[in-house]
């Protein structure tokens, strides 16, 4: 049988690096003879009723075997899992990957290295102002500087860092009615990461990021890449982490505790594969298609 594919990718985002995304998935699928189409979450429409499931404008025939995922559209990717389509990564994992609070609790509940984080509790936004007083003893806990991080976000804007009591309470009356968390803050890595690509059950490429004049190390905020060869200790945590939230493949973020130990930052579900290549000259599509073949087997 030979194997057909969808690659889908956001069509409302700007710019085109989540079709460049979805293009080298092609490409890399064309290397290995697999036939792959590529559509814009807006343009598969998801329908349901008591009686009928279906994507609008397409035939229960014209479905393909699997769909590889760019995009965080979860309640597409659950309807192609309920018409029986595999999903590369399933929708359960975009939602655990997409939802930093949720990627956080699965780990602690694995027992993996995290920062040590406290859930802001759910506040209406349309509520009145919250007693910042329900803050303080987190505030004492988990000491200052502190990380208060978006559930959503991306690119490291949504993370904010806070030195002292009144910045916290400002951030925390900014944030009103958005999930966030408060989390220690890990010094010892400041403005630096390991990024590592997770595909199966291997880590198939590494970078460092380095920022010389943020706290954050993402490269949209002045972080620079190079290549690394991670230790065993960081190898077994990445795989063991894209385990824990059920990832076919994932970029996994790791950050340097006080004896380097490594402590998990985020898992991306759709991390970029152009900026691995660029910086180590592997192809991770290559290892997500041959990783899709094995399993569909
Ligand atoms: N608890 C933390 N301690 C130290 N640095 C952190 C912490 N959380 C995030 N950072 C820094 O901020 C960057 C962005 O945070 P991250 O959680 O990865 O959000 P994003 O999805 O926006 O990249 C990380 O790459 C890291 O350099
Ligand atoms: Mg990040």
């Amino acid at each position: 049988m030979d194997l057909y594919g969808w690659i889908i990718y956001n069509g409302y985002l700007k710019g085109n690096k989540f079709l460049d995304f979805a293009q080298w998935i092609q490409k890399a699928a064309a290397k290995q003879h697999i036939q792959t189409n590529i559509y814009q979450n807006n343009h598969l429409l998801s329908f349901f009723s008591s009686d009928s499931m279906t994507l609008l404008h397409t035939k229960q025939t014209e479905l393909p075997h699997f769909v590889v995922f760019t995009d965080k559209d979860i309640y597409l990717a659950k309807q192609l899992e309920f018409l029986g389509v595999r999903v590369f990564n399933s929708a359960q994992t975009i939602a655990l990957s997409d939802d930093k609070i949720a990627t956080y609790q699965t780990l602690a509940a694995n027992g993996l290295p995290i920062p040590r984080t406290v859930v802001a509790p759910k506040a209406f936004q349309q509520t009145d102002d919250i007693n910042v007083d329900d803050y303080r003893d987190i505030a004492n806990q988990l000491g200052l500087p502190m990380i208060v991080k978006e559930a959503f976000g991306s690119f490291g804007e949504q993370v904010h860092l806070v030195s002292t009591e009144k910045e916290l309470f400002a951030k925390i009356q900014e944030l009103h009615g958005k999930p966030f968390m408060l989390q220690e803050f890990i010094s010892s890595s400041y403005g630096t990461d390991i990024r590592l690509h997770v595909v199966g059950d291997a880590v198939v490429a590494s970078m460092k990021r380095q920022s010389s004049n943020d706290f954050r190390a993402n490269v949209t905020a002045g972080g620079t890449m190079q290549k690394y060869h991670p230790t065993k200790q960081e190898t077994d945590l990445a795989i063991a982490s894209a385990k824990a939230i059920g990832a076919d493949f994932a970029g996994v973020d790791l950050l340097f505790g006080e004896n380097k130990e490594p402590i998990v930052c985020e898992i991306n579900s759709n991390a970029h594969i152009r900026n691995m290549y660029n910086c180590t000259g592997i192809n991770v599509a290559d290892f997500i298609m041959n990783d899709i073949r094995k399993k569909l087997k």
